[in-house]
């Protein structure tokens, strides 16, 4: 089982989790961290460069910090470029079909705000349901989503137990 992890934060330097996810992930054998504002500061893809990554890996992981109840732009805009029309999706795009897709997301707002009733009003599963259909739409199979939430609050210790978490729960068989 070959994992991708495709990292979009625009700023790790001033990250606390998504930094500290990464330095994790790097570490461990079978993963591959990627990311994308590191690679295209400018913000333009290499597509074949991505497909091709794509293509090398079994299971893929989105990680990035939430931002308006989706991801920071730079993720959109591989979506909308490398995720073509005859290759990820239609009737002769099926080069993703068979893998495994899965999030990994820090929110500012903790869980109990991510309910009906709560400051949010919305679950999780709900407001990431556009990933869900991307999934579907390409072939993979929707893992369920590691998230770490009230992340402002979290002491060092936290923090670095939530990598631990986030390695075990990539390298989990589901
Ligand atoms: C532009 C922007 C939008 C954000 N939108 C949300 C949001 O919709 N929901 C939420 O819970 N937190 C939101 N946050 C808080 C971030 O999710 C939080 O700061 C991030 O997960 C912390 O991760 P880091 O330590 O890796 O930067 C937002 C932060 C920024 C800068």
């Amino acid at each position: 089982m070959k994992t991708l992890v495709i990292i979009a934060h625009p700023n790790l330097t001033t990250s606390v989790i998504n930094k500290a996810w990464k330095e994790r992930l790097i570490l461990e054998d079978g993963i591959t961290v990627h990311d994308l504002y590191e690679k295209y500061p400018d913000g333009a893809n290499d597509v074949a460069y991505e497909q091709q990554l794509l293509l090398d890996h079994d299971r893929i992981v989105f990680q990035f910090p939430f931002y308006w109840y989706s991801s920071p732009a730079l993720l959109k805009e591989w979506q909308d470029t490398v995720l073509t029309y005859g290759w990820a999706y239609g009737s002769e795009g099926t080069k993703l079909h068979g893998k495994e897709f899965m999030l990994a997301i820090s929110t500012g707002g903790p869980a109990e705000a991510y309910q009906a009733g709560g400051y949010n009003q919305y679950s999780m599963s709900e407001l990431t349901k556009p990933f869900q259909a991307t999934a579907n739409l390409t072939g993979m199979r929707f893992l369920p989503a590691f998230t770490k939430q009230g992340v402002r609050f979290l002491t060092d210790e936290q923090v670095h137990e939530s990598a631990e978490e986030l390695v075990r729960h990539l390298k989990q068989t589901y």
